[in-house]
């Protein structure tokens, strides 16, 4: 079973005061130039879909400015069924509705999956740990709805425990939340390490491919001594937390390495190594979640075109492409081919000036 975005409507969404697109297919094009609002409509698609902003928007900043509600709204079928699904932002709240009733984001994660590639996923390999910890966590939430809330509760934990040290509370009101943060902390690190665990084969296998036969290694790290438990290591670790104000042990420090013929590629990957293994790594999520979801994700390409070379823009068509229902951004036509061009729904957006009529755009 697979599932299709058919059209997608906005109201008040970022620079639309409306938007509409009907009769979507398996591969549509946004087509116009830099500031027109092309990333935008792909952001809503991956909120309705992944049910999270690559942006990491606010709802302040995705409601188009002046407005106080704003709304995305999806038909999504399987072929037969027809599902409704409605993001809407009133006053800073934001809320998910399936078929007119409101769900919550943890019941609607893996419904409609979807892998979003954008030129900020290179960071993947120069940036900070962060952005590897977050591109798996965004996987696993997907295909794992225990994953999902185990990040949730990791999150709210760590805030609140933060939150003491920060203040400088009393070392026993620390205490009392060390036990919980370091069972979640850990269930989380073992949740990540047993996704990354079944990803690498996947995106070894797609990066030998791309780069012609390269090795590439994807290793995870935990922050703290594992011949300890993380309440162990955190309790070792209490003068230090006390002088940074801050939890320096757990899930939100752990590493992720990626490393070529044995050399880390945050510091060694050349540009074009870099990108084959940002490469590698959307196919391979698109594999996994495949396999574990038995459906295909929707994809979105936002800009990425311009990123790659000749040869892994091939290599992005024939692997990714296929069977899969695609959404790419472009300011520029060129960089696809006739076959690709055929293929697809050219979707024109220009730039609007929001304080003038809602239009629509077909
Ligand atoms: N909340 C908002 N209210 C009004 N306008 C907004 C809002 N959020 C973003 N915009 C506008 O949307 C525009 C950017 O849109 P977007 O990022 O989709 O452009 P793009 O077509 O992808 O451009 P590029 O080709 O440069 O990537 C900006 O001009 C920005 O001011
Ligand atoms: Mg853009």
């Amino acid at each position: 079973m697979s599932l299709r975005i058919q059209d997608l409507t906005l109201a008040n969404f970022r620079s639309y005061p409306s938007f509409t697109v009907g009769d979507l297919g398996e591969l549509t094009i946004f087509h116009g130039p830099n500031a027109a609002g092309k990333t935008n409509v792909v952001e809503a698609i991956q909120l309705l879909t992944a049910l999270t902003s690559f942006r990491k928007a606010s709802a302040a900043e995705l409601v188009m400015r002046g407005a106080t509600q704003a709304r995305a709204a999806a038909t999504i079928t399987d072929g037969n069924r027809l599902l409704d699904l409605a993001l809407t932002f009133d006053d800073g709240k934001r809320a998910y509705r399936l078929n007119g009733k409101p769900r919550s984001v943890k019941s609607l994660k893996g419904l409609v999956p979807s892998i979003i590639f954008s030129p900020e996923d290179l960071s993947l390999i120069k940036g900070s740990d962060s952005f590897r910890r977050q591109e798996l966590d965004q996987l696993g939430t997907q295909v794992n709805a225990n994953y999902y809330q185990i990040t949730r509760d990791f999150e709210k934990v760590l805030r609140q425990r933060n939150r003491l040290l920060k203040d400088e509370a009393a070392p026993t009101l620390v205490d009392s939340l060390t036990e919980v943060f370091a069972k979640v902390g850990a269930q989380l690190t073992a949740y990540r390490k047993a996704m990354l665990t079944r990803i690498t084969p996947h995106i070894m296998a797609a990066y030998a491919d791309i780069s012609g036969g390269e090795r590439l290694t994807v290793e995870y790290h935990a922050s703290w001594d594992e011949s300890q438990d993380l309440a162990e290591a955190l309790q070792g670790n209490r003068e230090q937390e006390r002088a940074r104000r801050t939890t320096l042990l757990g899930p939100h420090r752990d590493h992720i390495v990626f490393q070529v013929n044995g050399m880390n590629a945050g510091s060694f990957a050349s540009q074009g190594q870099q990108r084959s293994i940002v490469l590698a790594v959307k196919m391979a999520e698109v594999q996994l979640i495949e396999e574990m979801l038995d459906q295909k994700p929707i994809l979105l390409l936002d800009d990425v075109m311009s990123e790659l070379d000749a040869a892994r823009r091939a290599a992005m068509v024939e692997k990714l492409l296929p069977e899969t229902q695609t959404f790419i951004t472009t300011a520029n036509l060129d960089y696809f081919n006739e076959e690709i061009i055929e293929k697809a729904r050219i979707i024109r957006i220009e730039r609007s000036d929001p304080h003038s009529h809602p239009y629509q755009n077909q």
